[in-house]
Parts: C-alpha cells; structure tokens; sequence
C-alpha cells in the first residue's frame, strides 16, 4: 500500500497566507505519517525572492518526502528562476518505490528534449488503437512526473509540445512495465465545477488530455482553482486539491488537502477539509 498527501497553493507572501492554518495542517500531514507529499503549486503569492526563502523555511515543518511543482503565482517576477535556483527542478520524473524508497530522479533537459523531437518526426508514435488497458498495475513501483505549466508573468499556463513528448516518452514505459504512474501538474486539465467562468486555463489542455487518458496513467494531480475535485476520464483519475493555506477561498469552499491510498486494487481518495469531518472523494477500481 502507498499513502500519498496531495497538498497545493500555499500562497506564501503578504497578504493571502494564513499562517495558523499553515501550521495545524502540516501537524495533520505530519500526524498522517504519508510515504510522500505532492504538492502542486503556487508555493509563493507573486514569485518573489523573499517569499521562497520564506517558503523553503515552511516547507521544512513537514516530515516526509516531498515533490513540488510550480504554479502561475510561482511564475512571477522572475520566480521560474528562482524555483529553480532555490527549489529545484520545475519539471521532473522519478521512479519511487514505496518499500524501499529508492528512487532514481531524471530530470527534464535539452537532450531529452532532443530525443523526443526526434521521435515526433520518426516513426513510432503511440496510437490508442495499438494499446490494451493495464490490467495488473505494479503499485509498489510508482513513476511520478512534475510538469511545470507555468509561463511567466500570466496566470494561464501551457505544457508545451517538447516537455509533452518527454512526459509521453516516460509514460510510454511506466505503460510497457505496467509501473503505478501519477503526473502532477498545477493548471487544471480539466474544468473544475464551482469555479466560475473558466479562466486562467491550460492552453493546450486538449492535447495533454489525449496523451494521459492514451498512456492510461493512474492519476493526474493538480491545484489552481482552490477547489477539490475528482473527474475520472476513462482509465485515469483526475485529482484537484484544493487550497492548504491560502485566504484565496470561493465561497464557503474551506482550506483542505487530499489523501490516496493506493492497493493493490484500488485506490481511495479522501478530503480533508480543515477542522471538519473526513469526505470521502471516492474509490476506484483499477
Ligand atoms: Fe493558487
Ligand atoms: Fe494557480
């Protein structure tokens, strides 16, 4: 079994950030004793420098491991460099393995790049018609992909046709070796219900929509919206998180995070609005 705490939009800075709800909920996380921690972005308010020094301080109160990505607040002034200076990597892969932790980090780059290009103008190119679905998913081998969405200084975002031959690259062989996979991406994939107009969206959301529902990934984990929700769209699980510690809420919407377990069966997902009762989002069968 893997336990895995989907936590997003912290939105540390002036102003939106709540501290008090901040800290309670890392105890809940921490309480929770999860293998690892997804968070999916908008860790600052407006990118600032100060607000990730800021953040990289908050970020260490949790105990276990944890995965980030960033978000269009993260994007801002010039925060795309310093997520990468100061936090790492805004776009990754890793393959994990929930017994013993080992886990091998590839991260995106220009060769990589380069050796998806070429695969986009050669011949083989994955075709839903040549697939039959994963019937016995390995969860005790999970590939998790960060996707960076983010594009400076505007709130829509994109994935970007290189960095989606990279992802489908990965895919294609967590899909061969039948491995648990999960992308976490901020921007919404799909729209979220109670959001109002759909705006601040991903602009090629139709094209990353096809390759993860092909590929039959597992999960996809995003933020953004300050809503949860779950879609499942054919074989694949579409997670929202909603807000950790953002004043950024709509309605009565309260802060809150998610929680997967994932079996050898299935997997259950659970809201955990804060300082109310456990929802249960749903459970699936593989
Ligand atoms: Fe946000
Ligand atoms: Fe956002």
């Amino acid at each position: 079994m893997t336990f895995i705490v989907h936590i997003s939009d912290f939105h540390i800075g002036e102003g939106d950030f709540n501290e008090d709800v901040f800290f309670n909920s890392v105890d809940t996380v921490n309480d929770l004793d999860p293998d690892f921690i997804i968070f999916t972005g908008d860790l600052t308010n407006r990118g600032y420098h100060a607000e990730y020094v800021k953040a990289i301080e908050y970020v260490k109160f949790f105990k276990s491991m944890f995965f980030s990505i960033p978000g269009n607040h993260d994007a801002r002034n010039l925060g795309y460099e310093t997520f990468q200076k100061l936090i790492g990597e805004r776009s990754w892969a890793q393959t994990l393995n929930s017994n013993d932790k080992d886990n091998i980090k590839l991260q995106y780059d220009d060769s990589l790049k380069e050796k998806c290009m070429l695969k986009d103008n050669g011949k083989k190119k994955w075709s839903k018609n040549d697939r039959i679905s994963k019937c016995l998913v390995d969860v005790s081998n999970i590939t998790l992909i960060g996707l960076d969405s983010s594009e400076p200084d505007i709130s829509d975002g994109s994935v970007g046709r290189p960095q989606q031959l990279w992802m489908e690259e990965i895919l294609t062989d967590s899909y061969i070796n039948s491995t648990f996979s999960i992308v976490a991406i901020h921007h919404h994939v799909l729209p979220i219900p109670k959001t109002g107009r759909e705006r601040n969206i991903l602009f090629d959301a139709g094209d990353i929509l096809k390759s993860l529902t092909d590929l039959d990934v597992n999960m996809v984990l995003s933020g953004h919206k300050h809503v949860p929700y779950l879609w499942k769209v054919e074989n694949t699980l579409f997670a929202t998180a909603g807000s950790f510690s953002s004043f950024k809420l709509r309605g009565s919407c309260p802060n809150s995070f998610n929680t997967y377990e994932i079996k050898e069966d299935y997997i259950e997902a659970i809201l955990k609005p804060y300082r109310k009762e456990d929802i249960l989002l749903g459970r699936y069968k593989f």
